[in-house]
């Protein structure tokens, strides 16, 4: 039997379908309960039990098992999904998609083109040095942080940007290129020194309120046993506003100085997954410098992963004070930034160090594009093989143009304003940590308990999803975020009647 491929003229017709589906999805999700109420194993249990043995040719027509595919979708699989681009979520952070970006999507996916080398497909590896420099300048990084900055112009500059599938996985590969640059400087700083009576013992430092993937990434980097584990990791006291604590910071590196301990990397925070607060990046940098870190070659790593996207306004560049000092950041444009996940935007200014730890070339990769310092994605990445998601960016990039993306930010910042003054103004209530940007950190002036009963009574209701977080020194939290594609003014300000009188009730 030959496989029973689908014809370009199905292809056409279900694809149609497909977009419809996707368009009706989104003009109307907002009548459905954001928060999916099945039982854990329901759609599991209502899904056949084997795959089907015959080519749907075979079972009936193509259209009739599309048409029962997409009834599937429909009455089975929706049921069982969280509503992220409901204009009333306004949990955890924002997951954008936009049409632009589901465009892009759908073309890389219809072309696809593996990009792992330069060679795989050069329009794949170029159009994303491309878009990430053109976002990088957008954000207002430093020109040595874009491939086209650093002397010698182009090509062998030691900056760019690449498109990694999530913040954790920059997390991960910074801490591998900071390994590899402080263990490559020690070795070579005097090659006739005997070898170091100790094993290399790199620390690494974050705050207590960073994103549990930097924990992660130890653990991945062979530092860390278990998330307790605290022989090569750090976690530094937070201030008043959950922004780490540069004096604990250089407490710690001493310390560690001290007891023959390389402090090989730190990972700040620029807009915490809690609260969004913003680790003081300048003021870490003058603790790296006054403490040798820099001589050593220590790795300042900024996680703008929500934060990020708002610098796009140059009114919130402030939050990257001090960025000129620190050797990677990454932020997600698949939060904030109307790019469907996954685009996870990395950039170093030392790349030499990152593509050193990364990258290793098997002879059935060798090409004369890598010999001739092309530049190949997979030694940016734990991956080999990659998608075409500069597609989806570019498309975005062009669609909306900087003026667009602004807008769609400062509207959600004065969102955020007008929501933070109506918990204000109502004394039931209290503002329990800074906002910074679309994020309000709130609670009832009351126990933990009752914060939590009124979050679950809200989020069982189906009109609106919040979720929660545990402030040090305030306890249980409410968090309510507003950066959805869809979410206007009506919409915040019917949440927080609903909040109002969940509260009475
Ligand atoms: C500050 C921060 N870093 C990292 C992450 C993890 O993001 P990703 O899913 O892209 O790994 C998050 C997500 O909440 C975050 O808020």
């Amino acid at each position: 039997m030959n496989a029973p491929h689908m014809s370009a003229a199905e292809f056409r017709r279900e694809a149609h379908r497909a977009i419809d589906f996707i368009a009706d999805y989104l003009v109307s999700v907002e009548s459905l309960p954001v928060l999916s109420r099945v039982k854990p194993n329901e759609i599991y249990n209502a899904l056949p039990a084997h795959a089907p043995k015959d080519p749907a040719s075979q079972r009936s027509s193509i259209p009739a098992e599309w048409s029962s595919i997409f009834s599937d979708l429909e009455t089975t699989i929706l049921p069982g999904l969280t509503h992220w681009q409901s204009p009333n979520f306004f949990a955890f952070f924002p997951a954008n998609t936009s049409y632009p970006a589901i465009l892009g999507e759908l073309l890389s996916a219809g072309l696809g083109v593996q990009g792992m080398l330069w060679l795989t497909s050069p329009a794949c590896s170029e159009l994303e040095t491309k878009v990430l420099d053109w976002l990088g300048e957008l954000i207002g990084l430093p020109r040595e942080f874009l491939s086209d900055g650093a002397e010698p112009a182009k090509q062998n500059g030691n900056g760019g940007g690449v498109i990694e599938g999530t913040a954790s996985e920059a997390t991960l590969v910074a801490l591998c290129a900071a390994r590899h640059r402080v263990r490559t400087l020690l070795t070579s700083s005097n090659p006739s020194a005997p070898p170091p009576l100790r094993p290399f013992a790199p620390s690494i430092y974050t705050s207590t309120q960073a994103h549990s993937s930097v924990i992660k990434a130890a653990m991945i980097a062979g530092l860390a046993i278990s998330p307790e584990d605290r022989t090569h990791l750090r976690l530094i006291d937070c201030d008043t506003n959950f922004a780490m604590d540069p004096t604990a910071l250089e407490r710690a590196i001493r310390e560690d100085l001290k007891q023959g301990l390389t402090p090989t990397y730190v990972a700040a925070t620029v807009g915490t997954t809690s609260s969004t607060a913003i680790d003081p990046v300048d003021k870490i940098a003058h603790v790296l410098q006054s403490t040798g870190c820099n001589k050593l070659g220590t790795w300042l790593h900024i996680d703008a992963a929500h934060a990020g996207a708002a610098c796009v306004c140059p009114e919130y560049r402030f939050m990257l004070t001090g960025i000129e000092h620190a050797d990677s950041i990454a932020f997600n444009p698949h939060k904030w930034l109307l790019t469907n996940f996954d685009s996870n935007c990395f950039y170093t200014r030392d790349r030499k160090s990152l593509t050193g730890a990364l990258s290793i070339t098997p002879e059935y990769l060798r090409n004369a594009g890598t010999d001739s310092g092309a530049i190949d994605y997979r030694d940016w990445q734990v991956p080999l093989g990659r998608r075409f998601r500069a597609l989806k960016l570019w498309f975005v990039l062009r669609h909306y143009g900087a003026q667009g993306l602004r807008a769609h930010i400062r509207e959600h910042i004065r969102l955020s304003e007008l929501f933070e003054s109506l918990v204000r103004a109502d004394p039931r209530f209290e503002i329990v940590a800074p906002r910074t940007m679309n994020l309000i950190c709130f609670r009832l002036k009351a126990n933990d308990a009752a914060n939590k009963r009124l979050l679950d009574t809200l989020n069982a209701g189906g009109k609106i999803y919040l979720t929660h977080t545990v402030l040090p020194n305030v306890g249980y939290t409410i968090r309510f975020c507003i950066g959805a594609t869809a979410t206007q003014e009506h919409h915040v300000r019917a949440a927080w009647k609903l909040i109002q009188d969940t509260a009475r009730d």
